[in-house]
């Protein structure tokens, strides 16, 4: 049986692979995450306003350690709370590429165009197979149109292949009016891959203290639905690859997103709960459902549910939802 695929051009054993956290941190853990089965590791991402502020203060010569978050608004992290300085991150690359054998994906988390974005080469440099730019924004301004917003991240993505020639995958969200039209724009802007979708930490207020709370909760299988309709809406229109992440934690979930057309399929939340070694009974079990439904190879299921058949996914979608609530009687 085959389950090996490629994925932003990278030829893996398996479609599972271990998405951006902090597993890569330890290359201890990387080393029993490739061991259990991982088909490829996306590392932690360095974000746009860690680069900037290091990078400002290295042109003014400032002591970050000292400095501080200075030169940041108070919102953000100080300078001393990134788990990885870039150096570190660089020499992570380094250290990982020297002990794995799997692809080693870099991550850079921004979504406006910006000095930043050429960081993508110095990961290429440190020897990163792929990068993995993830575009969280939660736009907020009243006078920012959507439409500007995507233009912002179609030229971050423009400016982050210009710097490489490695293969950059592009990680959104699913707050997009049109997300497939978006996917094809970033494929056109030189994105090899589409990563779908970004959780979005949602706070919580606490009515004692009347303060907002940030609190990130591990994901559950349900979050992946939302992610299945959308791999099965861009999976037919797409050249490149894509991978899905959010809500995989079993064996049948990891077969649904290929079937919606996925090439990779990223865990986090599953591995973080049950350990490294879980890896090796969620390919156990995709084998066996593949074993027991006839399958020789997850290219032969990948996309078998998508909408390509579909002459209408939007009157279809339509429909299904008329149909859902029509269904309830009181
Ligand atoms: C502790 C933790 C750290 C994460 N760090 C990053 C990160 O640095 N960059 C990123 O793009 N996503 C990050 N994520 C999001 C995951 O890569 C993933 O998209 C999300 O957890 C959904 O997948 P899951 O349901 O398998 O957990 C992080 C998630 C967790 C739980």
């Amino acid at each position: 049986m085959k389950l090996a695929t490629t994925y932003l051009g990278l030829k893996l054993s398996n479609p599972l692979i271990v998405g951006a956290s902090p597993f890569c941190d330890n290359v201890k853990l990387a080393c029993q995450l490739q061991d259990a089965g991982a088909g490829a590791l996306v590392m932690r991402s360095l974000f746009e306003e860690q680069i900037d502020l290091e990078q400002r203060a290295m042109v003014r010569d400032i002591e970050l350690a000292a400095s501080g978050s200075a030169e940041a608004t108070s919102y953000f992290p100080e300078y001393s709370e990134y788990q990885l300085s870039l150096d570190r991150y660089l020499r992570q690359i380094q250290g990982l590429k020297a002990l794995v054998k799997v692809p080693v994906i870099a991550s850079l988390n921004g979504y406006q165009p910006g000095g930043w974005t050429d960081f993508a080469r110095r990961f290429q440099e440190a020897g990163a197979d792929a990068v993995e730019l993830n575009l969280y924004n939660l736009a907020t301004d009243p006078n920012i149109s959507g439409a500007e917003v995507e233009a912002d991240m179609l030229e971050t993505v423009k400016s982050v292949v210009g710097a490489v020639h490695i293969p950059v995958a592009v990680k959104i969200s699913s707050f997009h009016a049109s997300p497939v039209n978006f996917g094809l724009e970033l494929e056109k802007a030189g994105a090899k891959g589409v990563v779908l979708f970004n959780r979005f930490y949602q706070p919580d207020f606490n009515l004692e203290d009347f303060e907002v709370h940030p609190q990130l909760k591990l994901s559950d299988s349900s979050e992946l639905l939302l992610r299945l309709r959308w791999l099965a809406n861009l999976s037919p229109h797409m050249k490149g690859s894509l991978s899905a992440t959010g809500g995989v934690h079993t064996s049948d979930d990891a077969i649904k997103a290929l079937l919606a057309g996925a090439h990779t399929i990223q865990l986090v939340s599953v591995l973080l709960k049950n350990g490294p070694r879980y890896l090796y009974t969620l390919l156990q079990g995709m084998r066996k459902w593949m074993e027991d439904h006839g399958y020789e190879s997850v290219d032969q299921l990948r996309g078998a549910l998508n909408q390509r058949r579909c002459p209408d996914p939007s009157a279809y979608e339509r429909a299904n939802y008329i149909r859902v609530l029509q269904s309830w009687r009181v």
